[in-house]
């Protein structure tokens, strides 16, 4: 296992750089399969989270290596159709190897997928979009086996507008033959991404971004090199370690644009923010201010992903805030830990209410998920004492080194395993 231990109470202040976006990432080197020629992705975050999809397009047959920060991939003489179990299992992304395997191969066999623990997150999605554009799907002995043989353009209407469903449809419709049309699509910016880097591919998609999106099936597609966008969860963490800590201080290499919601919400708690044209500069008051009512929903919404990290502003914020959980059902795990620390919030289904209070006091306290242990982390910035976050592993998913980049602001974290758990 391992740890991070945090010292509370340093006010944070300087500028960072932010990392490619791990949501971008992701897809785009699994749309590396689509293609026999070679896919260069510049600026990769070394992160658990790609670590597995790497090891996972491996042993598919493809071949990935590091080059200085970049990762470059060949899959001339990609093979294997079934993903791993035990691979697939720790990283839900692998479920969107589906598309780009059908496409391809016309042929895909995988397990349910893993990654946190946050809530059911079924599938039914990715099946159903798959199924429209002609995909035979049949269960087996906890495999889903897929034949992609008769799979054509269609189109393909989403209940929900689930981010990887609508990537892994996206994937695997760029190489069937005749138009798909995806309606209700999921907008976050990582999937406008990942149509940028399949249209240098050589593909024909339009509307990503927009809940319409339209891909008109090619024959093949050739190598790519491309730089992923910003992360902006990772720069939305960063701002809200500023804001926590009453600091001051600049992001560069981000895309401000994208990040509306949670800059709104900084700044109604607040915080002086000012905008560049990729930068943005953040000025903590004495004391936050209580959000009114936060709502988590699909982007253009307040980010699923960066709820933990605003329930750690709330906590120390003057008044009460009311924050609403409706993308996941259960992802409000880290309250229990932010209590430990002294938080005074009240759960009641998807809703926590918080009242701010004075101050927080270190605690050992446990990383449930990804984001729920940069909330943590947080927590542990602004708390007098020293806290220590197990299952520091979790956050190693999707943070290229946290500690390092808080550090950079002037904070004192640091990572330690435990060999023992
Ligand atoms: C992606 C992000 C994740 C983020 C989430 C929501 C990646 C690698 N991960 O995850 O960081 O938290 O978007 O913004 O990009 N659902 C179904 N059936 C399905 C698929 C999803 O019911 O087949 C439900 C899920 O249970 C969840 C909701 O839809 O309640 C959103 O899920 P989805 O948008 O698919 O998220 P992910 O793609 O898993």
């Amino acid at each position: 296992m391992r740890m991070l231990r945090v010292e509370g109470g340093r006010r944070l202040s300087g500028e960072t750089r932010v990392s490619r976006a791990k949501n971008a990432v992701l897809p785009i080197l699994a749309a590396s399969l689509l293609t026999d020629g070679e896919v260069t992705v510049k600026d990769v975050p070394r992160i658990d989270d790609v670590a597995h999809m790497l090891d996972i397009l491996r042993t598919l047959g493809c071949d990935a290596v590091w080059d200085q920060g970049d990762v470059r991939l060949s899959a001339a003489n990609l093979r294997d159709t079934a993903l791993p179990d035990a691979l697939a299992k720790t990283l839900r992304s692998s479920i969107f190897l589906m598309g780009p395997l059908l496409a391809r191969m016309r042929r895909a066999a995988v397990t349910y997928p893993g990654g946190c623990e946050i809530g059911l997150r079924p599938i039914d999605l990715h099946l159903q979009g798959l199924r429209a554009l002609g995909v035979a799907i049949r269960e087996e002995g906890g495999l889903i086996l897929c034949d992609g043989s008769r799979m054509h353009g269609s189109n393909v209407h989403f209940d929900y507008p689930s981010v990887g469903a609508t990537e892994n449809v996206m994937l695997a419709a760029v190489l069937a033959p005749g138009d798909t049309t995806i309606y209700n699509a999921a907008r976050e910016p990582e999937i406008a991404d990942l149509q940028a880097c399949v249209n240098k591919m050589g593909g024909r998609v339009r509307g990503a971004g927009t809940s319409t999106i339209e891909i008109e099936g090619v024959a093949a597609l050739h190598g790519v090199c491309h730089r992923p966008i910003p992360d902006r969860i990772v720069a939305g963490t960063l701002l809200a370690a500023l804001a926590i800590t009453g600091g001051e201080g600049r992001l560069l290499e981000t895309a401000p644009r994208e990040m509306s919601a949670v800059l709104e919400a900084l700044r109604e708690m607040g915080c002086r923010v000012h905008v560049g044209r990729d930068s943005v500069a953040l000025r903590a008051p004495e004391r936050l201010r209580a959000f009114r009512s936060l709502q988590t929903s699909p982007h253009p919404g307040f980010p699923t992903d960066m709820q933990a990290q605003m329930l750690a502003l709330a906590s120390i914020a003057q008044g009460t805030s009311v924050l609403t959980e409706n993308v996941f059902e259960n992802r409000l795990n880290h309250v229990q830990d932010l209590r430990r620390m002294g938080a005074d919030i009240v759960v009641s289904g998807r809703v926590a209410v918080v009242r701010g209070v004075e101050k927080l006091s270190g605690a050992r306290v446990s990383a449930h998920d990804l984001r729920a242990g940069a909330a943590l982390v947080l927590a542990g910035l602004c708390a007098q004492g020293e806290t220590v976050v197990e299952h520091a592993e979790r956050i190693d998913r999707g943070y290229e080194r946290l500690e390092e980049q808080l550090g950079a602001l002037g904070a004192l974290v640091s990572k330690e395993t435990d060999e023992t758990v």
